[in-house]
């Protein structure tokens, strides 16, 4: 058996990102496109998580200079152990995209996007497509190791339709991955059913290099004999308006309820700090984005959603908070993540009225007959 977790370099000056941090523990927040972004990195941070990966970025987005590669991979102040995940299909196009991002971030480590099963992804060849074929699999890693000057790792699923998830990893291993992190589900299965771990153990003991597991972890007790295995351990919608669950599977005591409403106010003002750019519109489109997690917060008072659903603004977060939890929070200051609307966006707007004007001059000038 080859036990990953012995068999890495004792020596931790040739410890990679990856060892190093897997030697201090083992519980990462799973990236999570339209959740894992900057303020919850931070909140899953704070609470314990080893290091926390990104939404995905397309690799091909960033070739093609889309802008919006760029927001998504784009740490807070500070943000320790950056780890971008990118999803592409085709060498070449992976490894410029995630030499542009890294040059862009300097991420302590790139990861490829081989686990999405959505359509949209796999359409295009990329996502958990990426199982039904380990030789582009690896020419991607090949090519991506050789772009950047940081280790790089890749999730997957078990396999497509069916399990070949066994060939892949010794693929990626082979073509220099640093790490495999596995979610124990076919992307046929999307998440339906249970996470197969026995699978993901079989992967560990397939290959030398860490292997981190991933699906259907939420308590202390799974974590713990997960890493009695040998295995790294992510965890995504356990995390999800409870990203107090770092801390306890350390051995932190459950929240009480105030504590919940606080954290749950703290994400408010992170995501606020963070997307909001001080208008009322920009408020309310923040707040409209981050509903769905202040329902999971609150998930334990059942009569939350009828208020929750609708919420608009900070001040009625707390005005809520205050009538169903006596706890007035209207005062708490947050300047964490306070940053200055990007000014790439500005520009990009502004060039894109430009544009939409030069355009309209055009037909003016057409219709009059200049
Ligand atoms: C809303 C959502 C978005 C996800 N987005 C990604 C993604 O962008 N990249 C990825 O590798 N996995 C993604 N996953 C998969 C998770 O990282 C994880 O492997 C899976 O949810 C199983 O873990 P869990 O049971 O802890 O949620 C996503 C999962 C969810 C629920």
């Amino acid at each position: 058996m080859k036990n990953n977790q012995t068999l890495l370099p004792e020596d931790t000056q040739q410890q990679n990102f990856y060892q190093k941090k897997l030697a201090e523990g083992g519980a990462i927040l799973a990236p999570m496109a339209g959740y894992t972004d900057a303020p919850f990195r931070k909140l899953c941070r704070d609470f314990g998580s080893s290091w926390a990966v990104t939404e995905m970025v397309s690799a091909k987005g960033m070739v093609q200079g889309d802008l919006q590669g760029i927001e998504i991979g784009e740490p807070y102040p500070d943000e320790p152990d950056l780890v971008i995940q990118v999803f592409g299909g085709e060498a070449d196009i992976v490894a410029e995209g995630g030499r542009i991002i890294y040059d862009h971030y300097s991420p302590k480590a790139i990861d490829l996007n081989m686990g999405c099963p959505v359509k949209k992804v796999t359409g295009k060849s990329c996502g958990s497509k990426l199982m039904q074929d380990p030789e582009r699999a690896a020419d991607i890693i090949t090519a991506l190791n050789a772009a950047v000057p940081v280790p790089v790792s890749a999730k997957m699923r078990l396999g497509f339709d069916k399990m070949n998830v066994l060939e892949v990893a010794r693929a990626l291993e082979e073509a220099g991955a640093a790490v495999i992190a596995v979610h124990g589900r076919t992307a046929e299965q999307k998440y339906t059913g249970e996470a197969n771990w026995e699978a993901i153990q079989a992967v560990a003991e397939e290959v030398s290099i860490p292997v981190i597991g991933s699906g259907d972890v939420q308590t202390k007790e799974q974590y713990e004999n997960y890493r009695k295995l040998g295995l790294g351990v992510m965890i995504a919608r356990g995390a999800m308006g409870k990203p107090w669950i770092f801390a306890e599977l350390f051995g932190a005591e459950k929240p009480e309820a105030e504590q919940i409403a606080r954290v749950a106010y703290k994400h408010a003002q992170l995501h606020l700090n963070w997307y909001s750019d001080g208008s009322e519109y920009g408020e309310l489109r923040a707040m409209r984005h981050l509903r769905s997690q202040l329902l999971k917060y609150f998930e334990f008072r059942p009569d939350s959603r009828a208020i929750l659903k609708d919420v608009s603004s900070l001040e009625q977060l707390a005005a809520y908070i205050l009538q169903e939890f006596e706890l007035d929070l209207s005062g708490e200051i947050c300047t964490d993540l306070k940053r200055a609307r990007p000014e790439r966006k500005r520009k990009q707007k502004r060039n894109w009225k430009n544009r939409k004007s030069r355009k309209q001059q055009a037909e003016n000038n057409l219709a009059i007959g200049s």
